[in-house]
């Protein structure tokens, strides 16, 4: 505090004294003023003039902006629009880019078909494949126009988008696919553009496992590099390629031990790569940098971390961990330091902190046959959905994922197989997440032959004793997202549909949806007592739902 705040606080009315000198002082200036008064009064009338002269000039700025010089045009979003191919068939892929820079997300899918859409007038020959062969297609959000389709390969085994890519020291963005039995390439997101294709060095009878990884970049051209896993003859080798060119890098690298799809790439704490695998029936994993000096046979740039060293079996690259059971999915999860590891097995659900791998919370349940979701049930933290069986006893739990609290469950029926729970960050900080199950209504007999129709439920934990049934579908679902496709109010739903068996074509649709225009129409469906809310009360609860960018 400066001295003269402090002797302003300790003689308070010193400075009121002050203040009314400063008036007395003031006043005798304004009787100045008024003894010059012809000169001031003609003054004053200029100034008014000017006044009003600077006043007229902004207001005609103002008018010429409003009315005059147009608003830019703001493509106009339709709700709802349909893709059709009527002999095809599809792949469980959809990604959300914004594709021709409009500033609202456009959609990636892939289908395999003889021809491409009228649009493009592009067939498989064109690009040296036989028919039919797979395309891989944009989509406008705003009103379903295709933006570019081009035939890719014959048939696609792994897809990856947004994987950055750098063109004449430009970022950009590109989906790396894999294709069956060739090429390996790569395709410039916004238009279509082949970036690299390079035949694909795999023998026949490798499988592929899935997702294509993106590790830091070793080869120092700037662009993330990629690592793909590939069984080959029981055992499971690591190839690196250069993310911006798709040269290998170095030979493969075997890890001496057969896996299965759903790897992860999780960063410990001590900022050490490493990739973990489930393997026969446990975890595998191995360092980065242990693959690296594998296939080029030199020191890399990443780090090894002492503790997971230890953790893991040097030949067989198995992990000692406290759990047992048949590893099914692996996910890595926000934690309070860095990414913790959920990890599902035949035996329990298990949150492994990220260094340690110790669990923070086990939920023991045999029957979680899908990968989990997350969402925010409570604001800013994190919630788990799990699904727990499948058929009528379906359960949907959603846990805390710090703490592995039970939150909410519902039985939910569903068919196996049935399409996955999304989930879509709200302006409260919370999630709206929508599930899919089979209509109360439905018949055991519908159940049996499987022509049973599946409905979609929407929930937000605002709500917990109600979901709103927004729509029937009877297709056959492939993939499903829920995207914000502009920010606040604009966000629908995507489905891709097709035929059930990749051997027979037929009706593939992509349909876009916004939730808004759903939840008029939409049933309430009450779970118990408590809510003695009209439906339409809450239908209007869910229309005034704001929704956020995941960030
Ligand atoms: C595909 O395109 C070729 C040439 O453009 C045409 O001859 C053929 O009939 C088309 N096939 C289908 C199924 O549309
Ligand atoms: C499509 O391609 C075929 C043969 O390549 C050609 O005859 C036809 O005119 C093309 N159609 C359009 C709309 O470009
Ligand atoms: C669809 O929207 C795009 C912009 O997103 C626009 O360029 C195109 O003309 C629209 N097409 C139709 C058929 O409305
Ligand atoms: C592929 O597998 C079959 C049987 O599993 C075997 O006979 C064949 O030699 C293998 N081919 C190659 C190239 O490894
Ligand atoms: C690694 O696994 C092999 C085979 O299971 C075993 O013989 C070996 O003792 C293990 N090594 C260590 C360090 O545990
Ligand atoms: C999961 O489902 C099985 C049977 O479907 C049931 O026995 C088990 O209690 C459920 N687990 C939890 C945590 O609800
Ligand atoms: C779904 O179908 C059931 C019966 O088949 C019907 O009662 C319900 O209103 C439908 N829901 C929507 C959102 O159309």
């Amino acid at each position: 505090m400066d001295n003269k705040d402090l002797e302003a606080e300790i003689h308070p009315l010193k400075n009121e004294d002050r203040k009314s000198q400063e008036n007395l002082e003031n006043q005798s200036k304004n009787e100045d003023n008024l003894k010059s008064m012809p000169l001031q009064s003609r003054l004053s009338r200029c100034r008014t003039v000017a006044f009003f002269l600077s006043l007229f000039i902004c207001l005609f700025v103002v008018f010429v902006v409003l009315f005059i010089i147009p608003c830019p045009d703001r493509p106009v979003s339709q709700g709802m629009w349909r893709v059709d191919y009527n002999a095809a068939v599809t792949y469980d892929f959809l990604a959300m880019e914004d594709v021709n820079r409009d500033r609202i997300q456009d959609i990636l899918f892939l289908y395999k078909d003889t021809n491409s859409s009228n649009t493009f007038n592009r067939s498989c020959a064109d690009e040296g494949f036989s028919s039919p062969c797979a395309f891989v297609a944009a989509v406008s959000g705003a009103n379903g126009s295709m933006l570019w389709e081009k035939p890719v390969a014959q048939d696609v085994v792994l897809v990856e988008c947004a994987v950055p890519q750098l063109r004449d020291s430009e970022a950009s963005s590109a989906c790396v696919l894999v294709g069956s039995p060739s090429p390996f390439l790569a395709v410039d997101v916004f238009t279509g553009e082949t970036l690299w294709s390079r035949p694909s060095s795999f023998s026949r009878n490798a499988s592929i496992l899935s997702p294509l990884l993106q590790v830091p970049d070793v080869d120092g051209d700037g662009a993330p590099d990629l690592l793909i896993l590939i069984q080959e003859e029981k055992e499971v080798n690591g190839h690196i390629y250069s993310g911006s060119t798709g040269h290998q890098i170095g030979h493969r690298g075997s890890l001496g031990v057969a896996g299965e799809s759903g790897s992860l790439l999780h960063v410990t704490r001590t900022g050490a790569h490493y990739v973990l695998f489930p393997c026969e029936g446990s975890l595998c994993g191995c360092s980065v940098e242990g693959l690296y000096e594998t296939v080029t046979g030199r020191d890399g740039p990443f780090k090894k971390d002492p503790h997971w060293e230890n953790m893991l079996n040097a030949t067989t690259h198995r992990m000692h961990l406290h759990s047992s059971g048949v590893v099914r999915y692996l996910m890595s999860v926000p934690g309070k330091a860095g990414k913790d590891v959920l990890l599902v097995s035949s035996e329990a659900c298990e949150l492994l902190d990220g260094q340690e791998l110790v669990p923070r919370w086990t939920l023991r349940t045999s029957q979680v046959l899908r990968k989990p979701i997350l969402g925010h049930y409570r604001p800013d933290a994190l919630a788990v959905v799990i699904e727990n069986g499948t058929g009528m006893d379906r359960q949907i739990l959603l846990l805390d994922l710090s703490s592995g609290a039970m939150l909410w469950t519902h039985t939910l029926p569903s068919l196996p197989g049935g399409p996955p729970s999304a989930s879509l960050p709200t302006a409260d900080h919370r999630s709206a997440f929508f599930f899919w199950g089979l209509h109360e209504m439905v018949s055991t007999n519908e159940m049996e032959t499987g022509a049973a129709q599946h409905s979609l439920y929407m929930f937000h934990p605002t709500l917990p004793r109600v979901l709103l049934e927004l729509a029937n579908v009877s297709a056959n679902v492939i993939a499903f997202d829920v995207v914000l496709f502009e920010p606040s109010r604009h966000a629908a739903y995507v489905l891709l549909t097709g035929p059930v068996s990749s051997d027979v074509p037929g009706l593939v649709s992509v349909t876009k949806h916004k939730v808004q225009d759903l939840v008029p129409g939409s049933r309430v469906v009450r779970l118990g007592e408590g809510s003695s809310d009209s439906d339409q009360a809450i239908r209007d609860r869910f229309t005034q739902l704001r929704y956020r960018s995941e960030a």
